[in-house]
């Protein structure tokens, strides 16, 4: 057998300004407990890193709203989050917090490496200010309109709309968040990483991951097009990693720059724990480590492009192995939101079900390659019809069946027959699928798989009838009985990935301990004749259309919230019908001088001709879109983009970092109407 490779699996560090809620869980907290789990039943040696992410201006945001310090707020989150993945039985080998002195410390290191490369730029440059708050805006201390989307709540890092990276200065508009201040341009340095300078070697090392998922290779595929830029790595603010130079107080690294080093520092973290303080580096200095960072859809860019691009920059470490991410988690048809506050939050609903029954719930709805929805409805059909009626069902029916007949002990398999080892063999095989599965991050399939043994199970149950046989054929039964026992053993392994806590009850009415808690037991036979069986115990209780109904009741008051919103955006015909759609062609295109994102078009419309300024320039090259027929709303108010009127609105399609302006095709003139 060649060398067996090791895992540094990794969850995305949660923000500690928030509870986490499920969406959070099935994104990218779930999957890899799970994936470690099944890993750890292989044998394989592996680390699994998760703790705060306690930096950036989404903690200070917080702390001043609530009029409190930044330690208060990621003290209460931390702690509450932590238990909240303990309740849920997500087991990390390490919880920990970026505000730890080891983070600090590995953050200035990594920053000072790159620095004393010369690989840091120094540029000064205007930056937003807000003169009443005496501070810099950076990032989410800023909204404005966005100009790609023209969604008016767009922060100064980031379109949470359109999900384009933005910097302070492109937003229209801009205002500060906290006290709606009109801020002014003041000059202040920054380093920044030519993240262009790395974007080759990404592009290639992407192009060899022929097996990670598709939706984070196009991801990453637009981000290429669009041309990777340097960007700013420090920031004007008091909360964070200090800046580790002189004459640099009142700077602090950018938090998406020192986060993922949080993986790191963790794990030095952890092997200090465990005593071995140089056990860390036997993971992330060793190529044959497979490093798996799993995250949410909106993680994707830092972790399979800007974290890549600072470890092939520092040298040392290795590059993922992986970043299977996923998409979001629905609730009732609602998107999940940090900000607004609603959705379904981990601390309560692990006080109204049990761990199982929401792993359950949630697993089979993985958001693993498009957005899934969770219902209430949908958690207790999963109980009732599936955790129940097929798992509970054939634990509980063989249980009290050797309880009933065999006096509660494990009967003997004297008489075997090929029915026995076919079942036996078939779960067996089952397992190895399941494992292929898990490995390949297809959750829901192995998941699919696990229930079909079970559901093969109950048939090998059925079809040997004990019950005719307990009359006719005590011996025989007994041996069927016996294999059931022998299946429930490697059904306890099969599902202890997924469902911890049923595995152990299931050892615990087999009187066993956890000895064969192994893959490769699976299938096998491994109990004793004639121990005594443990309590019988109902693994899954019905849940009740009462419950649900409150629960429907309770949170459609956070959805309704949602709906509500969602149908302000609803608008009549007679609304639609006032905004004139036309078919203009672009007569002469040009970029907007100092801006990254804008073009300036000159359009005819019918006999008129106007301008639009649009945030179209990472997709477009302007001489490409000339004699164009494109779809403008034409009676927009007008507004100023950098100083330039735009007279509309240019309509153009965008989805994981690729954006396609609407165009016409075919024999039509422009100022055509469109409806
Ligand atoms: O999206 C978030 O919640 C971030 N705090 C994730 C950070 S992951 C890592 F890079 F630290
Ligand atoms: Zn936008």
């Amino acid at each position: 057998m060649g060398k067996k490779s090791k895992y540094l699996v990794t969850a995305a560090l949660p923000y500690a300004n928030n509870y986490i809620h499920i969406g959070h869980i099935a994104g990218a907290y779930l999957p890899p407990d799970i994936y470690v789990r099944l890993k750890r039943l292989n044998d394989e040696e592996l680390v699994f890193i998760c703790g705060s992410d306690e930096h950036g201006t989404a903690i200070e945001m917080a702390a001043l709203t609530e009029n409190v310090t930044p330690k208060e707020i990621i003290d209460r989150y931390h702690y509450s989050n932590k238990e909240s993945f303990e309740k849920l039985n997500i087991k990390f080998d390490i919880y920990s917090r970026t505000s730890n002195e080891i983070h600090h410390k590995t953050a200035q290191e990594f920053f000072l490496n790159l620095f004393d490369k010369n690989l840091l730029t120094q540029k000064t440059e205007k930056q937003l200010y807000s003169e009443k708050e005496k501070r810099f805006l950076a990032d989410r201390f800023i909204i404005g309109t966005c100009p790609v989307c023209g969604f008016e709540e767009a922060r100064g890092d980031e379109c949470e709309n359109c999900g384009s990276n933005l910097s302070p200065l492109e937003l229209i508009n801009p205002k500060s968040k906290i006290t709606g201040d009109i801020p002014v341009e003041k000059e202040t340095t920054l380093f920044y990483f030519p993240f262009g300078s790395y974007q080759e070697e990404l592009s290639k090392w992407i192009d060899s991951k022929t097996d990670w998922k598709q939706n984070v290779i196009n991801y990453c595929k637009g981000w290429f097009k669009t041309g990777l830029r340097e960007r700013a790595i420090t920031r004007d603010l008091d909360w964070g990693v200090k800046v580790p130079l002189e004459n640099q107080n009142g700077k602090v690294i950018y938090v998406w720059f020192e986060a993922p080093i949080g993986y790191i520092s963790m794990s030095k973290e952890l092997f200090i724990e465990k005593g071995n303080p140089d056990g860390w580096k036997d993971y992330w200095f060793d190529k044959d480590t497979k490093l798996v960072h799993f995250i949410g859809k909106d993680n994707i860019v830092f972790h399979s492009i800007m974290f890549p691009a600072m470890l092939m920059a520092h040298g040392d470490y290795i590059l993922p192995y992986n970043v299977p991410a996923n998409e979001f988690l629905n609730f009732s048809g609602a998107k999940f939101s940090k900000s607004k506050g609603n959705g379904i939050l981990v601390k309560d609903i692990v006080k109204i079900f049990p761990a199982d029954v929401i792993r359950y719930a949630l697993a089979v709805n993985f958001p693993e390659t498009k957005d899934s929805d969770f219902t209430w409805d949908d958690l207790q059909a999963k109980n009732n019809n599936e955790l129940a009626a097929i798992l509970g069902n054939f634990i509980n029916r063989t249980v009290v069946f050797a309880k009933s007949k065999f006096d509660g002990k494990i009967p003997s398999a004297e008489i075997k027959n090929e029915n026995d080892e076919k079942i036996l063999e078939s779960i067996k095989l089952s397992a190895s699928r399941v494992n292929e599965f898990i490995d390949k991050f297809r959750f829901r399939d192995g998941i699919t798989e696990m229930m079909n043994s079970v559901r093969a199970a109950n048939k090998y149950f059925n079809d040997s009838e004990p019950w005719k046989l307990i009359k006719s054929d005590k011996a025989r039964c007994g041996s069927v009985i016996n294999t059931c026992l022998e299946i429930c053993h490697s059904i306890a392994v099969l599902i202890n990935p997924l469902l911890p806590d049923t595995s152990k009850a299931i050892l615990e009415i087999l009187n066993k301990d956890e000895s064969d808690l192994k893959w490769n037991k699976i299938g096998r036979r491994v109990l004793k004749q004639d121990t005594i069986l443990g309590e019988n115990k109902i693994l899954f209780p019905q849940i009740e259309d009462s419950l649900i109904i409150r629960l429907n009741e309770e949170y459609s008051s956070k959805t309704e919230k949602l709906v509500e919103t969602d149908e302000t955006n609803l608008v009549s015909i007679d609304d639609f019908r006032k905004l004139e759609l036309k078919v203009a062609k672009i007569m002469d295109c040009e970029r907007v001088p100092k801006s990254k994102k804008l073009l300036k078009l000159k359009l005819k419309v019918g006999d008129k001709s106007k301008q639009i300024v649009a945030g179209i320039s990472e997709y477009y090259e302007p001489e490409k879109l000339l004699g164009k027929l494109v779809v403008i709303v034409n009676n927009l108010q007008p507004s100023k983009l950098m100083g330039i009127e735009s007279q509309g609105m240019l309509l153009a399609a965008k989805k994981n970092g690729e954006l396609k302006i609407v165009t016409v095709e075919g024999d039509i003139e422009e100022g055509a109407d469109v409806n």
